[in-house]
């Protein structure tokens, strides 16, 4: 029988951080500035093996154009924005003037406030005013999880073939294998995984990263 992904001690997972690129002083002082200013919201925040993970994965990927849903304090837009290509863009959708305003204090501290626009208002509403046509290589959906399968479904047909999807917190902290729970915002992760799943027009698989990673990428010649 093959081998299962390892289950993360907290020793495993300390060690797997020390043994990643470190993760350099503006996104420390991010982390430790949003939960000093937001500590019952902190928790949204990827965790910094997850933001080095989008990092390489972007730059692996040479992407210059990126769509991000959910930018809360920046941390993900910093790792995603500093792994574009030269010339590339980010667009950041939100709806928190608030906690956004923190994200835009740390993209001007991380050097990239030049290849990032914020979009503040409901997502769905933003994704909708966007261009039909396939026109980006990587987006990341970190919002609310009631939204995703809309989100999904309209960011799919707005990716380049060969373009990456990456969404945040598939997992739903593992509750998504507990027949018994009846949680709304576990359910709509589990609808959206199968969701996805079914979608022909992408290849995915689900990385055990952080709450669940899941990574999807466009086929080439796919439909919509
Ligand atoms: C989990 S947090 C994002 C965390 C972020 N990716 C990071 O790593 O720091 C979710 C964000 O989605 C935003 N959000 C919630 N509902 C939204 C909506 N309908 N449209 C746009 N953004 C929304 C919230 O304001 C919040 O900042």
């Amino acid at each position: 029988m093959a081998r299962s992904t390892e289950q993360l001690s907290p020793e495993l997972h300390a060690y797997l951080v020390t043994h990643s690129s470190p993760v350099d002083p503006v996104l420390t002082a991010l982390a430790a500035e949003t939960l000093r200013r937001y500590p019952d919201s902190a928790e949204m925040q990827i965790g910094p093996e997850q933001g080095t993970f989008m990092t390489l994965l972007t730059r692996l990927s040479g992407a210059r154009r990126g769509l991000e849903i959910g930018t809360f304090t920046g941390y993900s837009s910093i790792c995603i924005a500093r792994g574009l290509a030269d010339g590339g863009q980010l667009i950041c959708c939100d709806v928190s003037e608030e906690w956004t305003s923190l994200a835009r204090a740390y993209w001007d501290r991380a050097g990239v406030a030049d290849r990032v626009e914020l979009r503040l208002g409901p997502a769905l509403d933003t994704l909708r005013a966007l261009p039909a046509q396939a026109a980006f290589d990587l987006a990341f959906i970190d919002a609310d999880k009631g939204g995703y399968i809309g989100y999904w479904d309209e960011v799919v047909p707005r990716m380049k073939p060969g373009g990456a999807v990456l969404v945040d917190n598939t997992f739903s902290g593992g509750r998504v294998v507990d027949a018994g729970n009846r949680e709304a915002r576990v359910q709509a992760i589990r609808d959206f995984n199968d969701h996805a799943a079914a979608d022909d027009r992408v290849d995915l698989v689900m990385l055990p990263v952080g709450d669940g990673l899941t990574l999807a990428r466009r086929r080439q010649g796919g439909r919509g």
